[in-house]
């Protein structure tokens, strides 16, 4: 019991807290991503409705995390690379955002053609709009 507190005590990433779970939404577009980058690279086998259901996938993902972006709570000790600039520039974070979804959901569209070379330059495009964000609003 005692080391079960202690545990509880250090522990630094809770479960429940919005910052832990908003991070695991952050890794699974990663890892979603990443798997998509790498049939467009030719890393694994090009499989247009894999591709396509992974692109289904980022698009609901990409709506997930911004209500998890709630007022920092001094009682949660997860760890967080979210930039001040998240609360103190809301609209701009909210057009990032906005950006994201943009693109997710031409990437979509684009994938339904199931043509690598056209999907290419919109998954770049995508990925030019996380990394956007990234340097506006995440410390790295
Ligand atoms: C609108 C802004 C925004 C967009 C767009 C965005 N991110 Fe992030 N991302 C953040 C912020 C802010 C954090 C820091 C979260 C924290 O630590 O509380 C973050 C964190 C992450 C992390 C680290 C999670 C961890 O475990 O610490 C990964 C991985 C990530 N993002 C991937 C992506 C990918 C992939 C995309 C695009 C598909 C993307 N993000 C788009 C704002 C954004």
């Amino acid at each position: 019991m005692l080391i079960t507190l202690l545990f509880t005590a250090c522990s630094h990433e809770d479960p429940n807290s919005p910052v832990y779970k908003r991070k695991q939404v952050f890794k699974e577009m990663l890892r979603t991503s990443q798997s998509m980058r790498d049939m467009l690279k030719g890393a694994k086998t090009w499989d247009a409705k894999a591709f396509q259901l992974n692109a289904d996938k980022l698009q609901q993902l990409a709506q997930q995390p911004w209500p998890l972006f709630v007022t920092p709570d001094q009682n949660d000790h997860s760890k967080t690379d979210a930039k001040a600039s998240v609360w103190s520039h809301p609209q701009e974070f909210h057009a990032a955002q906005d950006k994201l979804l943009d693109s997710v959901t031409k990437l979509k569209d684009v994938a339904a053609t199931g043509d690598a070379d056209k999907i290419r330059p919109q998954f770049s495009a995508m990925e030019d709009s996380c990394s956007a964000c990234h340097k506006a609003f995440r410390e790295f």
